[in-house]
């Protein structure tokens, strides 16, 4: 089985394709998931051969959200099958796998082999981060079905090793810059939409944590916010801004499909 959380497609679109290749069922992490993890639980089914976590990378690090549910979950069966983990970053994923495994360490379930695709960028919130060109978006995605192929072979001829994209400088990425932008940088505060907003209610029905309310004139923003980003690309009237930081930044949708309610 593969449990899969995803902001913005990326990660679903990855899980969905290693699925098939691996005839294996996909659990999309939903709201209750999401905003209970100690009230969720899963049972392995007989043809579960291996549990993947597959997210996305946040800050070199693994998103809060998904971290928690893997924390607090309960799964039948779970100490039985070997555990991976898949992420998709834009760039590079540090040494997340190291606090990967880590945590199936504390669940007392083994960890077997890491791996990563990168994938086109969703993260434009801070100065000089923005979604990539449409050359570099299309280069990534017709890259990703190859990279999840090997991944499928690697996993099916049980080929051990991981596939990790660590960038340079791994572990100041996800030991010290990551930190400083989960407790600075992954707040929900400064959600706001402009005058562009129509109110037409769709970041708030797709919020995958249920975090926004409309009132007249547009969304308000809860505090359980996974930082997704979701509202903010999948706004049709490109309409909500993260204070000034988002001003001439873009929007970003190839896999949003992948995510929404309405297929
Ligand atoms: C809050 C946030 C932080 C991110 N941090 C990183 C990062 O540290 N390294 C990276 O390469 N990409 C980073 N990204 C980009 C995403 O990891 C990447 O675009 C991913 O494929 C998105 O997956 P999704 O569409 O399943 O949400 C970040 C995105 C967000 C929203």
């Amino acid at each position: 089985m593969i449990i899969c959380f995803s902001g913005t497609g990326n990660t679903a679109l990855c899980a969905r394709e290693l699925a098939s290749f691996l005839d294996e069922r996909v659990i999309m992490a939903d709201s209750s998931m999401l905003r209970h993890p100690q009230r969720s639980s899963l049972s392995a089914l007989p043809e579960d051969r291996r549990v993947i976590w597959a997210f996305p990378t946040y800050g070199w690090l693994i998103p809060p959200v998904m971290e928690r549910l893997m924390r607090l979950i309960t799964i039948d069966g779970a100490v039985q099958l070997p555990h991976y983990m898949l992420t998709t970053c834009g760039d590079d994923m540090g040494t997340l796998a190291r606090g990967w495994r880590e945590l199936m360490a504390e669940r007392g379930w083994t960890a077997a082999s890491a791996y990563a695709v990168r994938m086109p960028n969703t993260y434009v919130f801070l100065p000089g981060f923005n979604v990539d060109s449409a050359e570099v978006e299309r280069e990534k995605l017709e890259r990703c079905p190859a990279s999840l192929e090997d991944i499928a072979r690697r996993l099916k001829e049980n080929i051990p090793g991981d596939v990790l994209i660590p960038g340079a400088m791994p572990g100041v990425k996800s030991g010290v810059l990551g930190p400083v932008f989960r407790k600075f940088y992954m707040r929900p505060g400064p959600f706001m939409h402009t005058a562009a907003c129509t109110a037409c209610g769709v970041c708030a029905g797709e919020c995958p944590m249920e975090n926004i309310s409309m009132a007249k004139d547009g969304p308000v923003w809860g505090k359980e916010c996974a930082f997704c980003l979701r509202c903010y690309h999948i706004c049709p009237h490109h309409a909500v801004a993260y204070g000034r930081q988002t001003r001439g930044k873009g929007q970003y949708r190839a896999c949003m499909k992948e995510v929404t309610r309405v297929r």
